[in-house]
């Protein structure tokens, strides 16, 4: 059985652990080379060595752009160009308004906005070098539909995100470049622990509690994992959404309408 991304040459950032590792678990599943490029190199290459031969790990800072622009080339020289992009690596922070930093701002938004931007426009160029098109899927959030008292930032730059994949997706459409984002909910593993841990010492709670909390709100009846968001991953790869332009799709198990 050929899978549904057969030959395909994707580049995920961020997929060294948690949600990125799942798309390119699943990508790597369905036929594809999928370049785990993430920060954290020595975590990137045992991610990479235990999905196997089609998975191979990249240096990358999406806050440099010397960085980015290399680990494109690299995903040129190995696969012989790119064809799909996931923006999907980020940062969290939380903090009540009158306490943000200048210096989380800076972080979040370098991380979050300009990389998701900047990784976009060189994988762009990439695929407009080829002449064959492509898919680029940003990793927005439900906290990028409405702001949250404490979450000011994260929402602002997920809030970002979904825009840049509407003004990305309108503008590259012409290159056969289809731009288009998921939003989901919460999400448990490693993140998340790091956001429970935010919480429990800015709302006093014990550790956990607040982990338990959202995902006992989730209509679905529970926080979602990882592997709940491949199918939209592996869907807007694929020629099946070719009509799809500059969307974001909630996977959130009922969290958000829009
Ligand atoms: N987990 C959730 O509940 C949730 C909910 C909504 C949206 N999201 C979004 O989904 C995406 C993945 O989330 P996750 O939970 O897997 O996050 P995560 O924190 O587990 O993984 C993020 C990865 O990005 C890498 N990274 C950080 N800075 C980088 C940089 N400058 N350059 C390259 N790589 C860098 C990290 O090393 C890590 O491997 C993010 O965009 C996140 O905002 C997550």
């Amino acid at each position: 059985m050929t899978g549904r991304l057969q030959g395909k040459s994707a580049l995920i950032t961020g997929s060294a652990r948690g949600i990125g590792r799942a798309f390119a678990e699943a990508y790597v599943r369905e036929g594809a080379t999928v370049a785990i490029a993430d920060i954290d190199i020595e975590r990137a290459t045992r991610t990479a060595e235990e999905i196997g031969p089609a998975a191979y790990a990249v240096r990358l800072d999406v806050t440099d752009q010397a960085s980015i622009d290399a680990a494109v080339k690299a995903v040129e020289a190995r696969t012989g160009g790119l064809d799909i992009l996931i923006n999907n690596a980020a940062l969290f922070d939380l903090a009540p308004i009158v306490e943000i930093s200048r210096e989380s701002f800076n972080r979040l938004f370098s991380i979050n906005v300009a990389g998701t931007l900047f990784m976009l426009q060189a994988a762009a160029k990439s695929m407009i070098g080829k002449g064959e098109g492509g898919k680029i899927i940003n990793m927005a959030s439900q906290a990028g539909r409405r702001g949250e008292a404490l979450v000011a930032l994260y929402c602002a730059t997920k809030a970002a995100v979904i825009s840049l994949t509407q003004s990305a997706g309108l503008d590259l459409i012409k290159h056969g470049i289809n731009v288009n984002a998921i939003a989901p909910g919460v999400v448990d593993g490693e993140h998340w622990d790091g956001v429970d841990a935010l919480f429990a010492k800015y709302e006093n709670r014990p550790l956990g509690e607040k982990k338990k909390l959202v995902g006992e709100a989730v209509p679905f009846g529970r926080m979602g994992r990882a592997e709940d968001l491949t199918g939209m991953a592996i869907f807007l790869a694929t020629p099946e959404a070719d009509y799809i332009v500059a969307q974001t799709y909630n996977v959130d198990g009922g969290n958000w309408m829009s």
